[in-house]
């Protein structure tokens, strides 16, 4: 195996089906590849920073907007060797969320109009310069649906972020990212996730077959 593995970013709103979906290419990419595919998660709730990071969604404790987004950064980066050292092994990588959750998450807050003022001054800017230099994937998968679809699959659970009007501009702000990244060459799709489960997996399936037996190209670092 001497290219290294693919490291595929799966990125969503709530009620999406990131995750079946995300388990779905899993072993798609396990079937029809040759090599090894692992699953990793942001936020990673088991090392200490990720505990933080879980008391504070499910509202156990309270933190500044900015101290959070920067726990949610060092959850990334205390995985960066580790992650690279997957990818070098010639492991395809598929990961549940990722720098973009952090921006998308963070700067949406930062329009919610009942938000502390310290919030409101939060830049777009700002919000990306934690992430800057984590290794970038090689796709980014995008699953997007509205709030309306969103409400008829159930509406929301119980975490801090899980609230209609976050949701709405944290898909805005998805959509920023998306127009950032056509210009930085990194490979963004989106996916209308409004759609029946397997016709979603299908569209998910057709877009990893050059990636499932490796790529050539060195990793490159995201945002810089
Ligand atoms: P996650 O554990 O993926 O929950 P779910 O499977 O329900 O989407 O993410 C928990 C929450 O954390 C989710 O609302 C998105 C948010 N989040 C951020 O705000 N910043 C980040 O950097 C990440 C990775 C997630």
């Amino acid at each position: 195996m001497s290219r290294r593995g693919a490291f595929i970013v799966v990125e969503g709103l709530d009620r999406s089906g990131k995750t079946t979906q995300t388990n779905l290419l899993c072993e798609h990419l396990s079937k029809i590849g040759d090599r090894p595919v692992k699953l990793i998660k942001f936020p990673d709730r088991t090392t200490p920073i990720g505990q933080m990071i879980d008391n504070y969604l499910r509202s156990k404790s309270e933190l500044d907007d900015h101290a959070i987004h920067l726990l949610f950064s060092a959850n990334r980066w205390e995985m960066r060797s580790s992650l690279l050292q997957l990818l070098n092994e010639g492991i395809t990588v598929i990961c549940d969320r990722y720098a973009f959750s952090g921006v998308a998450f963070t700067f949406a807050k930062s329009l919610v109009a009942s938000a502390p003022e310290s919030t409101r001054k939060l830049t777009y800017e700002w919000c990306r310069t934690p992430d800057a230099g984590l290794p970038a994937p090689d796709l980014i998968l995008f699953l997007d649906i509205s709030a309306e679809v969103a409400k008829l699959r159930g509406g929301y659970g119980d975490e801090r972020y899980e609230k209609a009007e976050l949701q709405q501009r944290v898909r805005e702000v998805y959509k920023r990212i998306q127009d950032d990244m056509q210009t930085s060459g990194v490979h963004w799709i989106s996916i209308n996730a409004s759609h029946e489960m397997e016709v979603v997996k299908q569209e998910i399936c057709s877009y990893v077959k050059d990636l499932s037996n490796g790529v050539n190209e060195p990793i490159k670092s995201l945002w810089l």
